[in-house]
């Protein structure tokens, strides 16, 4: 768990802070006195929880593109960072398919740009580039993926974050190694939670279809993922970005400079038809579900990391299993729709999330 007396007054670049990840990030390293600004392109959705929450007014926002050199490097002098967490990316395996090459551009390339920056960033310690669990060369089999296993990827997406992997992995080797920040990078599974308005992602075309009284359309029902709650992996990535600061000693080091899994218990990897249903029934309203059929592009069928280096290492640990994460992601939506604040619901969800001191309170 992030420590907030390390956060206090730190200057954190969040990339991404437009999104979904990025704004509860923000959120959070707000309410613990961190400094954050962040570097992204306008929020991706309409609505979006940066702008509901009025982050562009709360912290240091460049609006700018990480295929642009030159804005990297200049939001990168701006905020002057001593902890950077690199989550901006085109995130969704369908677009991926329709953009490869934007996928590519901005979450290779990109990433190079900002580790290009960060080499030229004074006061930087400690860097975290976020992947995905998708970032394994996916053999469909049953077992959970570990940190070892080779980087891969079927579609244009899951590729760019092997590449992502790859390109992280050489810049510490050929230049933070030597002199400079500390660097990670991090793979979590299929992240939901309340504020996310994604196109094509399970809860928030779920959630669209509810809020509008409409049945939930389901492509890919007997798909597996690892689902777990949004403030889970962030929990995992600020550990991480702390521990890289702080741990000074060189053999410590060398353990955390490495790709960490940070997904949710094994059993709460489950098909797309079980998250939908039960997500329905919270729902209550009389709400259904029903099968799109047609063709559609391939998406993994198994997909499960393993996350015992996270837990034994970091002292990370998932506390809400799968059925407390559902509900806390209804409630956040249901409270939205009854008209309370985006901010106020993300906090006060991030302050019980701070309070639980094992599993669903
Ligand atoms: N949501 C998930 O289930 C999930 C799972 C595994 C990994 N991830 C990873 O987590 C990170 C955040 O995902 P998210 O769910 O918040 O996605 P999101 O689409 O909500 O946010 C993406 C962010 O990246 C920014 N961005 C996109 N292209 C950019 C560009 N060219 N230049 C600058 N900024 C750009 C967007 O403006 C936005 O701020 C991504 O790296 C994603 O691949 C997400």
């Amino acid at each position: 768990m992030p420590n907030p007396s390390f956060w206090a007054g730190k200057r954190v670049l969040v990339t991404g802070h437009t999104g979904f990840k990025g704004a509860w990030l923000s959120l959070w390293l707000l309410r613990m006195g961190a400094k954050p600004s962040g570097l992204a392109l306008e929020p991706p959705t309409d609505p979006s929880l940066f702008s509901l929450a009025g982050l562009d007014r709360r912290m240091e926002s460049h609006i700018g593109d990480i295929r642009d050199p030159a804005a990297v490097d200049a939001a990168v002098r701006a905020a002057d960072p001593e902890i950077l967490l690199h989550m901006a990316a085109q995130p969704l395996v369908r677009l991926s398919y329709d953009e490869p090459v934007e996928t590519f551009a901005t979450n290779v390339m990109g990433t190079v740009h900002v580790l290009e920056a960060a080499r030229r960033a004074p006061s930087l310690r400690s860097i975290v580039v976020v992947t995905s669990d998708k970032c394994y060369e996916n053999r469909e089999w049953p077992w959970p993926y570990r940190e070892t296993e080779p980087m891969g990827g079927h579609d244009p997406y899951s590729a760019s974050k092997g590449c992502t992997e790859l390109a992280a992995a050489a810049w510490r080797r050929s230049y933070f190694k030597k002199s400079g920040a500390a660097l990670a990078t991090v793979r979590a599974g299929n992240v939901i939670g309340g504020g996310d308005w994604a196109l094509d992602r399970l809860i928030p075309d779920c959630m669209r279809a509810l809020m509008n009284g409409r049945s939930v359309a389901v492509r890919n029902p007997h798909a597996i993922r690892p689902w777990q709650h949004v403030l889970e992996p962030l929990a995992g990535y600020l550990t991480l970005a702390e521990a890289l600061h702080t741990d000074a000693d060189a053999a410590r080091r060398a353990e955390l400079e490495d790709g960490w899994n940070f997904g949710p218990a094994d059993s709460d990897a489950r098909p797309v038809s079980w998250i939908v249903s039960r997500v329905v029934e919270r729902w209550g309203d009389d709400a259904a579900w029903d099968l799109v059929g047609g063709d559609h592009p391939h998406e993994a069928t198994h997909l499960r990391v393993d996350s015992s280096k996270a837990r034994s290492r970091l002292g990370w640990e998932p506390r809400l299993d799968l059925s407390g994460c559902l509900d806390w992601t209804v409630e956040w939506f249901r409270r939205y729709q009854a008209g309370e604040g985006a901010e106020a619901i993300t906090l006060d969800q991030i302050a019980r999330y701070e309070q639980m001191d094992g599993k669903n309170p």
